[in-house]
């Protein structure tokens, strides 16, 4: 083998390489951290017990709003701090 057959091998082996790479590359996963907007929190965390008739028929400000979501978390509802707020801010804003 030449040194320029070498050379062309081993691009070649290279390059196979990361074609390998890129396809074996899984889709990320969303970040846990990535914010939901208020509707899909209310799809995804407040439905579990009842359907969001019940939030839809509700109508508080924001201290009620805070209220009802603290007694729901205490149930059993997943939310975070920031989530919470969101919550509450797009809740009372209806
Ligand atoms: C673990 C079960 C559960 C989850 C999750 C849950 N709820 Fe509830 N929710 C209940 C139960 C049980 C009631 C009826 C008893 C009561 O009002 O405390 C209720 C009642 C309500 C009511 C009507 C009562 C009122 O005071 O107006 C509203 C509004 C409400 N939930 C909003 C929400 C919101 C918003 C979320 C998401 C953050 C949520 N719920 C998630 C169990 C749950």
């Amino acid at each position: 083998m030449s040194w320029m057959q070498r050379l062309a091998a081993s691009a070649l082996l290279a390059a196979a390489f990361l074609a390998a790479a890129g396809c074996a590359r899984q889709p990320e996963p969303a970040a846990p951290s990535e914010a939901l907007t208020p509707e899909q929190l209310i799809e995804s965390r407040c439905t579990q017990c009842h359907d969001r008739g019940r939030i839809d028929a509700a109508s508080y400000d924001a201290a009620g709003w805070t209220a009802v979501i603290d007694r729901m978390v205490a149930k059993g509802a997943r939310l975070t701090e920031e989530e919470k707020a969101a919550l509450v801010e797009h809740l009372a804003a209806d």
